[in-house]
């Protein structure tokens, strides 16, 4: 059973096993301490989804026992510490998401049946004694999924969401808008839904390769109601939705609703059954804006959003050049070129949302290196920038004064293969390996950058893209296991394997005395297991959820790509994507 303590994932900052075990029951009584009624609730709910074994402690003869769960306001709100002994669990936490953290920690010390739905046969629950300390070093962690390319069911981000939350993730990153459909209700809007949300086709081959299509209408949208049940979902676990809807770029799915919003008078549009970069993009005048305070009103009615994604990436601003009433409105506002007005636009967007909505934006780095340098075109200065395109862009907006999030294509997409191999089933390109995942450390190129810059790296997530995963179990493919690696450097922002230094006892020691009251000196810690060892039980556990992730030795039978659309065809390599970035990069405007 203390084999439990050594699979935990992520691994806590400091695991000190005891002698002995607990035996938890449905009879486990859970108290709060002064203040911790919340607290208490969000053990009581995670808790309470639990498959208990059948048969209640009493009968057993087990004394009931009980967790007493407490705030000590100078831990942070996201940590906590776990003492579990012969008689009971003690858990103290920052607040309701630190007990929501201990909680889940608990979950993973318990048998792998506490990840079914149901109960099975099988022995009562016993939780290995121990001292557990723990808090994340990054505040933003998160996971991305674009449901745009592909449109996934509500039950299916429901169940994304619960496999975030077990990963201690906070952020759901929902890709909502892009050129191939637009997947949110509008009451003032209603051809957003009725025209932007289906295609009568999708391409299939890959997008180096000739265009083949299946003819099959592809759709779907969610109703505001359903977005806010997704939302109060993900909040319950300590998820924070992060919607997007993708301005000025990838619009073509908006523009075949409401052609009027493009950049070029009279153009038609449709919603793309292609991948790629299109030039259709939105006008950034007036009109456009209005429109989008309306649109996002409807929206953050739905989702009470503290961060929106506005996009702002791959955007091809030739329509805005060419456009006379556009290019007089840039020379009106002073701006030197289209990429000023891009992130003028996106300036725009920023301050309607904090200004009405009181919501932070967050951009893709474009949003960034299109205005950077020219204090005409500057972002607002509270605007959370994704680097993309590789640490150097992180650190030059970082200098800059903005929040970044790491998001390196390498290795933080995961729509990339998963291994060079050719069972694989069609990805865009790669190989962006399990272990490239456990080599990443998000705070490592910061450690070079000046103080204030080093600061602004507030997290990481991983991406999603769904071009080539077109349901559910490709998506559990693509994502699992390397979401769970990726949770681990979000959560010690040291790569997974690595030994964390706090796996020593002096180490620890100086945490103890800093936040833990009335607690046992520690005593010798475990030494951190190898996160391989790790994630081989952890995926057990995702075995008794059902989860398809791909196994660490190579995709099953039916997860190949088979000869069908899904066969393999070695993608854009990883040197070309690099190569193709920098190429970017280096564009006029880009700093
Ligand atoms: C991106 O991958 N275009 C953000």
């Amino acid at each position: 059973m203390t084999d439990r303590l050594a699979a935990l994932l992520p691994y806590p900052k400091s695991v000190r096993p005891q002698p002995g075990s607990f035996e938890i029951s449905t009879e486990t009584s859970i108290t709060a301490g002064p203040g911790a009624q919340r607290a208490a609730a969000a053990v009581r709910r995670v808790l309470a989804a639990l498959p208990w074994p059948a048969g209640t402690g009493r009968e057993r003869g087990a004394a009931a026992g009980g967790i007493a769960v407490d705030i000590d306001e100078r831990l942070p709100d996201e940590g906590y510490q776990l003492r579990i002994s012969p008689v009971g669990a003690r858990i103290t936490a920052g607040g309701e998401a630190g007990a929501f953290y201990a909680t889940q920690t608990l979950r993973q010390l318990l048998p792998d049946e506490a990840w079914r739905a149901a109960p099975v046969p099988g022995p009562a629950w016993q939780l290995p004694c121990a001292e557990i300390d723990d808090a994340p070093a990054l505040s933003w962690r998160g996971g991305h999924l674009d449901v745009a390319r592909h449109f996934f069911p509500k039950p299916v981000l429901l169940s994304f969401i619960d496999m975030l939350a077990a990963h201690k993730l906070n952020r759901f990153h929902l890709h909502l808008t892009d050129d191939q459909g637009w997947r949110i209700e509008s009451q003032r809007y209603p051809a957003l839904h009725e025209i932007g949300s289906h295609r009568p086709r999708s391409r299939i081959s890959h997008s180096a390769d000739p265009a083949v299509y299946e003819e099959i209408p592809h759709g779907g949208y969610y109703t505001l109601a359903d977005l806010a049940e997704i939302s109060a979902y993900a909040a319950a676990r300590m998820v924070t939705v992060v919607p997007e809807i993708e301005v000025p770029g990838h619009a073509s799915a908006l523009l075949a609703a409401l052609p009027y919003l493009g950049s070029v008078p009279g153009g038609r549009y449709e919603v793309s059954p292609d991948w790629g970069i299109f030039p259709q993009i939105m006008s950034p005048l007036p009109e456009a804006l209005g429109f989008l305070g309306e649109i996002f009103g409807e929206l953050l009615s739905a989702v009470p959003a503290p961060f929106v994604h506005i996009g702002g990436d791959e955007c091809v601003l030739d329509s805005w050049r060419d456009n006379p009433a556009i290019e007089a409105c840039r020379r009106e506002l002073g701006l030197g070129s289209a990429d000023e007005l891009h992130a003028r636009f996106l300036r725009q967007v920023a301050d309607m949302l904090a200004g009405r909505f009181g919501a932070r934006a967050v951009v893709w780095d474009e949003g960034f290196a299109s205005g950077a340098g020219t204090p005409a075109g500057a972002l607002r200065p509270d605007t959370i920038v994704m680097a993309w395109r590789g640490m150097d862009i992180a650190r030059r907006a970082a200098e800059a004064g903005h929040d970044v999030i790491a998001t390196p294509v390498v290795p933080t997409y995961f729509d990339y293969y998963q291994a060079d191999d050719a069972r694989e089933p069609l990805a865009l390109g790669g190989p962006v390996t399990v272990q490239d995942v456990a080599a990443f450390a998000p705070g490592a190129a910061a450690v070079s950058w000046p103080g204030h810059a080093a600061r602004r790296l507030i997290g990481t997530q991983f991406q999603l893209w769904t071009e080539y995963i077109r349901d559910s179990r490709a998506l559990e493919y693509m994502a699992f296991p390397r979401a769970c690696v990726l949770a681990e450097a979000a959560w010690s922002g040291q790569p997974a394997q690595a030994t964390p230094a706090a796996a020593t006892p002096a180490a620890a020691a100086p945490a103890q005395a800093a936040c833990a009251p009335a607690v046992a000196a520690p005593v010798q810690a475990a030494a951190v297991p190898d996160w391989h060892g790790r994630l081989t039980a952890h995926l057990r556990r995702l075995d008794a959820a059902g989860v398809e992730y791909r196994p660490l030795d190579g995709p099953r039978p039916w997860q190949q790509g088979g000869s069908g659309p899904r066969r393999h065809r070695a993608g854009h390599r990883i040197a070309a994507i690099a190569a193709h970035l920098d190429e970017i990069a280096r564009q006029p405007g880009v700093p």
